[in-house]
């Protein structure tokens, strides 16, 4: 049967010729899945990753990882992690090797800077040509915080967390979109920003973070405009507080901080890593197949206050 919604002829095009006054199609309908019509797929089986592969960049801990792991519970074949640091963090990768033997998949690392643009290309083509699966999805988690009052920001400092955040999370996303026309894939490229990226958080003296992060929101908007041709959809995600190494790391030098994020979170609480494995599943597999330069905001309510 033809994808296209029953008693409309479809132009050359793949859409309905609305010029012959016809009824009118839903385009959603008419979205491909390997030859399988969208609307055939059952809910829940859109957010199977089964028979695909999934690079995360800040794969070594934290969100990254975290996430990494919940790819493996939704049936990714592979999830390649990258992360600058040697080594992943030893109980979060026992927990990731757990999920890959329960699941059927398989999950690596590799020791990647993502500010070395040479590095992140000959890195993303090899796990493109080797990948026994079709590497759909790219997760850039990789990320650097800092805290300095703006007065006093070194410019190295600042130029530092600009070329993580900002220049690295490009290269990323550049590398993996090349891959992704040359291999012929209809991927997804999930960027973690932050909702640090459209307030300034009161107590915290971030704006170089800040101003990183609102960067990736437009950097996601444009590339999406860019790649929508190729079937490459972009888009960002916002987490509000989370706790990790990377917080854990803030409170430890400003207890005080968490009573403020408290007061800003509607719902009275910090986040866990775990509860954006719905939001990124969401972006990174078929349930989203009509989303693209978009943010999704996962925060709590924060930056609705
Ligand atoms: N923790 C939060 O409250 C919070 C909130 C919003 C957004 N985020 C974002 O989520 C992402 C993950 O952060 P997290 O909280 O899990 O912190 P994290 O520090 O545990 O994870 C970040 C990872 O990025 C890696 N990384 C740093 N520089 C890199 C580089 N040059 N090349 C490759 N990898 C590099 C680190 O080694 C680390 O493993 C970051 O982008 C962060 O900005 C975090």
């Amino acid at each position: 049967m033809s994808p296209i919604a029953t008693g409309v002829s479809p132009s050359q095009n793949g859409t309905a010729d609305l010029n012959r006054g016809e009824q009118v199609v839903d385009l959603a309908v008419a979205s491909q899945n390997q030859g399988q019509a969208l609307a055939d797929v059952p809910a829940l089986d859109l957010f199977s990753l089964a028979g695909k592969a999934v690079i995360v960049t800040g794969g070594a801990r934290g969100l990254g990882l975290c996430i990494g792991t919940a790819l493996l519970e939704a049936k990714c074949g592979h999830v390649y992690c990258c992360d600058v640091l040697p080594e992943p963090n030893v109980e979060e990768w026992a927990r990731a090797k757990q999920a890959a033997k329960k699941y059927g998949g398989s999950i690596s690392y590799t020791q990647l800077d993502i500010t070395n643009v040479d590095a992140v290309n000959s890195t993303f083509e090899k796990i493109y040509d080797e990948s026994e699966y079709e590497v759909s999805g790219l997760l850039a988690a990789a990320g650097i915080q800092q805290m300095v009052p703006s007065l006093e920001y070194p410019a190295a400092d600042f130029r530092r967390i600009m070329d993580v955040n900002v220049a690295g999370t490009f290269f990323t996303i550049q590398a993996a979109a090349r891959q992704m026309v040359k291999h012929k894939i209809a991927g997804s490229i999930a960027i973690i920003a932050s909702m640090s990226g459209s307030i300034a958080n009161k107590g915290l003296t971030c704006l170089a973070y800040n101003t990183s992060k609102a960067a990736l929101l437009q950097m996601c908007r444009s590339a999406a405009a860019e790649w929508g041709q190729h079937r490459i959809r972009v888009n960002t995600l916002s987490p509000g507080y989370i706790r990790t190494a990377m917080t854990d790391q803030l409170l430890e030098v400003r207890p005080d901080l968490e009573e403020e994020w408290l007061r800003g979170s509607m719902l009275n609480r910090l986040s866990t890593p775990d509860e954006f494995r719905g939001p990124v599943l969401f972006l990174l597999s078929k349930a989203s197949s009509f989303t693209t330069g978009a943010d999704l905001i996962v925060d709590g309510g924060h930056t609705a206050y």
